[in-house]
């Protein structure tokens, strides 16, 4: 395993702790996706968008759901979960980046940008500008900053299990991750991580007009959302 996409394309990957963990944590993303959905007929797409267990509570609130999913395996198990979903479909990441120029009101990259270099996420944020319409909102979340990250993240998912049944699971869940390969690749191929001062910057020399986010998507308040509108 010598990447992250390649970590995530796991059928059962270590960062959740058991299945009530990765659908309560979809299930929160989802309903929190949701809420940024400005219209019924609102075109969406959820870039890096992982398992997406509930991407079909997205689905219900607006007119299109474009999953797009660089990990093959994870893409073909989507593909089979909304085979029946009119509304939504799955794509790669590489088809996402190659759809025509304005063609989303709403494109959400939750918990991704950690795992791109600078100059990927620059190539990304050019890309999306182009993607969306005028008007439209992308929202970048789970941004991490530089410090306390581990040990944020760590009592981030003991309050969520703690909350949401899998305490004792999210304990082990957290052995598990030290002898995974998600640390060797930490070491090796890295992480991430932005001030909120950073972020901002980023986005605006990307061509949007950025605000921080009042909570970040998801469980971990550490972490950031932003809300970007071209500029
Ligand atoms: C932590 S998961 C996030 C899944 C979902 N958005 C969520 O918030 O739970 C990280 C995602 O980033 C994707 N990813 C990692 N590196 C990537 C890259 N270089 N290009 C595109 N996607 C990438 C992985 O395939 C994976 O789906």
């Amino acid at each position: 395993m010598s990447n992250w996409v390649e970590f995530y394309d796991f059928k059962h990957s270590v960062i959740y702790v058991n299945a009530r963990h990765r659908d309560v944590h979809y299930r929160t993303i989802a309903q929190d996706i949701r809420g940024y959905v400005p219209a019924s007929t609102a075109q969406v797409l959820d870039y890096g968008c992982g398992e997406a267990t509930s991407a079909d509570l997205v689905a219900a609130a607006c007119g299109r759901l474009v999953l797009a999913e660089a990990a093959p395996n994870v893409r073909a198990s989507l593909s089979m979960r909304y085979a029946g979903n009119p509304k939504i479909a799955v794509v790669s990441a590489d088809q996402a980046m190659a759809m025509p120029k304005a063609s989303f009101d709403l494109i959400v990259m939750h918990s991704v940008a950690q795992y791109l270099g600078e100059a990927e996420l620059d190539r990304m944020l050019a890309a999306f500008r182009t993607l969306l319409k005028p008007n439209g909102l992308f929202v970048i979340g789970d941004i991490v900053p530089p410090h306390f990250a581990a040990p944020a993240a760590a009592l981030a998912l003991l309050h969520f299990g703690a909350a949401n049944g899998f305490f004792w699971a999210a304990v082990s869940g957290l052995m598990r991750i030290f002898v995974s390969d998600y640390l060797r690749l930490k070491r090796t191929v890295g992480l991430s991580h932005y001030t909120e001062e950073a972020m901002l910057e980023r986005l605006k020399r990307a061509g949007f007009a950025a605000e921080r986010a009042s909570r970040n998507i998801g469980h971990n308040q550490h972490r950031m959302t932003f809300l970007a509108r071209v500029a």
